[in-house]
């Protein structure tokens, strides 16, 4: 019982801090700039009343039954997550969702179709659009998350294969070659907010002058090749359950939130350790995939990581924009560099999964290869042309050959609602959505 006890305990100590955490984050977004006051007094509360409480409330029978009681239903709710995600044996199987867009599964790769996913795909996209259209009752509509970017930069993408084994040297690492290329710096929030706030940090890179037919329907043709990363190596959601329930709870607003945060703490748990990394400056921060990609016969995940150890000083009281501020004064006077690296899957899906971006792949296992480096020249970015380019260009992990295949459920979610959100973006701005072809 006692053991029963402090499992419960423990559970319940991590639920409730997110839970407040969640309020934290909720308040944020709602208050204006006073509600620092808020912030402190929450804090207080956070971490001094509501521990020393906690065992009060504990030692108490009847919140003690309640709790179980609660503790006993999320738990149930996990566990019928989990019988979900049961192997299905798909040889093959063609996926069609909303867009019509067909993908087909690399299950030699590891990958598994996720329950009723095709509807589960419609089910966030529709979400997705409608919390958009919610949002933006008039253009310009902006970006349903990473809506705030802190500038697009030319760079040159140069291939070096020569640490892949040859069977690997597919695609844009096929042939040892430089590509001219856009990066898009940007933080993870649907809402503009202030570089200091807790966030995702976004690095999607376009690479242009790639030939060959690419995977997206209705841009076979183009010449680019985008790979999207972001500053934490693995994923928050695991499933598709998870993210349909997360999607729709941040559209509904805080009792959804609060909801959600009780019932999956394990995905609070992710998204703060993610957001409470403070970063320097884009270009002195490490960025994933998180998620897994063909390479030829094998999966990988990607990461970037600047060349040197630059570790620009943030004041005790950084602006709203420190991160395009840092960038723009270091690219005024010197170039920038980050490596691009490649881990490869070693065909053991219970220890690298392909279906769950939750799970780290171990490094010892399957060290880092290098690929490419990527050289950023010296040069001003901040025009107003310049800006406006990169709020209106379109980056997708399927702007891509099929050598380097989006691979798992996030992935293939990710096909039709990129393509769905940014035509909508588009139209709403009365844009042309296109391809660049070189700087
Ligand atoms: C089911 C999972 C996901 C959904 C539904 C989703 C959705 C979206 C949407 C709608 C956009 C804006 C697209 C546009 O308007 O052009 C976007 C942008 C972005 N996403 Fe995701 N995303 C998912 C997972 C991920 C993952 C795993 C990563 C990790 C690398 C990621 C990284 C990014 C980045 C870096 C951008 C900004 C791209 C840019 O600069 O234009 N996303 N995402």
């Amino acid at each position: 019982m006692f053991y029963l006890k402090e499992i419960i305990r423990k559970y319940l100590q991590k639920s409730l801090f997110f839970y407040w955490h969640n309020v934290f984050y909720y308040l944020e977004s709602k208050l204006p700039k006073f509600y620092y006051l808020i912030k402190i007094t929450f804090m207080k509360i956070k971490f001094n009343i509501l521990a020393k409480r906690f065992d009060i409330f504990m030692k108490n029978k009847f919140y003690f039954q309640l709790s179980s009681g609660l503790v006993f239903l999320s738990l149930i709710s996990c566990s019928s997550i989990s019988k979900d995600m049961d192997i299905i044996d798909t040889n093959n199987i063609i996926n069609a969702n909303s867009n019509n867009s067909k993908i087909v599964l690399d299950t030699q790769l590891g990958e598994k179709l996720y329950p009723q996913e095709a509807e589960k795909t419609k089910m966030i996209e529709d979400t997705i659009l409608s919390g958009l259209k919610k949002e933006y009752q008039k253009p310009p509509v902006h970006r349903d998350v990473h809506a705030k970017h802190h500038g697009c930069v030319k760079s040159y993408f140069k291939v070096n294969n020569s640490n892949l084994p040859e069977k690997y040297r597919v695609g844009v690492f096929s042939q040892n070659k430089e590509y001219q290329s856009f990066i898009r710096f940007s933080n993870g929030n649907g809402k503009p907010k202030p570089d200091k706030e807790g966030d995702v940090r976004g690095f999607a890179i376009k690479l242009m002058g790639v030939p060959g037919k690419k995977l997206l329907e209705n841009e076979i043709n183009e010449q680019t090749q985008d790979f999207l990363l972001i500053n934490a190596e693995s994923f928050f959601i695991e499933n598709l359950e998870d993210y349909t329930d997360f999607i729709k709870a941040t559209n509904q607003g805080l009792p959804s939130i609060l909801k959600f945060a009780v019932l999956h703490p394990k995905v609070s748990y992710r998204i703060y350790q993610i957001f409470k990394q403070q970063i320097t400056s884009p270009l002195e921060t490490n960025f994933f995939s998180s998620t897994p990609y063909k390479l030829g016969t094998t999966a990988v995940k990607y990461k970037v990581s600047p060349c040197g150890s630059e570790n620009t000083k943030i004041s005790s009281k950084p602006s709203d924009n420190y991160l395009r501020e840092n960038m723009s004064k270091s690219l005024k006077q010197k170039d920038a560099c980050f490596n691009f690296y490649v881990q490869l899957n070693k065909g053991n899906f219970e220890t690298m999964p392909i279906e769950d971006a939750t799970k780290l792949w171990d490094a010892k296992t399957s060290p880092y290869i290098q690929v490419a480096q990527i050289n950023i020249p010296k040069q001003e970015f901040e025009s107003k042309e310049q800006m406006q380019f990169c709020e209106d260009l379109s980056f997708t992990p399927w702007h891509s050959l099929p050598e380097h295949k989006p691979l798992g459920a996030t992935n293939r979610v990710r096909k039709t609602v990129y393509e769905t959100i940014s035509n909508y973006r588009h139209t709403q701005n009365g844009v042309q959505r296109k391809e660049p072809n070189s700087f």
